[in-house]
């Protein structure tokens, strides 16, 4: 990929699945790659790994739905890099999902919870990385959606109406600063069996999601991270306001 050599990024909810994959791939295409987790450890060990390879990694902590730690984070960027060319928003709360059912049954915590980290979040981290892109003259972010915003699913209200409000705040980030150089894109992944649902998914769900899928087979985490690293390249450049589907055609638009 053209011009990753060098780029300042960060990916935001790094420390496993779809996020470690894609700090992995940046730091291939020579990235300069911060690994931000609410999971320190998991975030620092990602970074390790990425070194350890030959890579260019440093992991830091970072809880996407308290605002001064997302300051602290885009902070320590500010002041360790002087800039930000791209920035991937990745993080949900993914144990949320596992009690989020339908409007007349779910719980309002959940609810609560599931925007606090995959909508609010998502803003929190737009709005104190903007400066660092504004200041350079842009940059790319790119926000880790579903399919799930647009399936019109019985179940999982609360992950569904968070992603969809990922679009709106996405085509208002490209709109708002796009004359600006800042660029904005959202991913929609179809099901990804990351080493976290490895163990625990249903056999069944599994395959009925691979019979609605018109690749031979479900996506991988790397499927996902290939698509970040484009949007983040200079292969990217003329790409911006996109809700991308990288799921095997499960979902034709
Ligand atoms: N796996 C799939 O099939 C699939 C499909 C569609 C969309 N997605 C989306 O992809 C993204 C990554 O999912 P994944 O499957 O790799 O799951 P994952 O659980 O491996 O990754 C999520 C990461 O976000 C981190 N995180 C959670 N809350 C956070 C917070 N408050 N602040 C900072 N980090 C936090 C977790 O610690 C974890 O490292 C999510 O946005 C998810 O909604 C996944």
């Amino acid at each position: 990929m053209r011009g990753l050599k060098g780029k300042r990024v960060a990916v935001v909810g790094a420390a496993s699945g779809i996020g470690a994959a894609t700090a992995r791939r940046l730091a291939e295409e020579a990235a300069t790659v911060v690994v931000a987790d609410i999971n320190a450890a998991g975030a620092a060990a990602v970074a390790g790994t990425i070194a350890a390879a030959g890579g260019d990694a440093v992991g830091h902590p970072c809880d996407i739905a308290d605002e001064a730690s997302v300051r602290r984070l885009m902070h320590f960027i500010g002041e360790r890099y002087g800039g930000l060319d791209g920035l991937h928003i990745n993080a949900a709360d993914m144990q949320a999902l596992q009690s989020d059912t339908d409007a007349l049954d779910v719980s309002l915590e959940i609810f609560d919870r599931t925007l606090a980290v995959n909508l609010r979040g998502h803003l929190l981290c737009t709005r104190h990385a903007l400066p660092l892109l504004l200041r350079q003259g842009g940059g790319a972010i790119v926000y880790t959606s579903s399919g799930a915003a647009d399936f019109g699913e019985p179940t999982r209200v609360s992950y569904a109406v968070s992603k969809s409000g990922l679009h709106a705040l996405m085509r208002h980030v490209a709109s708002r600063w796009g004359k600006d150089g800042v660029r904005a894109n959202a991913i929609a992944p179809g099901l990804v069996i990351t080493e976290q649902l490895r163990e625990h998914f249903p056999e069944s769900l599994r395959q009925a999601t691979l019979a609605v899928t018109r690749s031979p087979r479900l996506g991988t985490s790397e499927d996902i991270a290939a698509m970040v690293a484009m949007l983040m390249s200079d292969d990217g450049a003329w790409v911006t306001g996109q809700v991308i589907g990288v799921d095997g055609g499960a979902m034709l638009r």
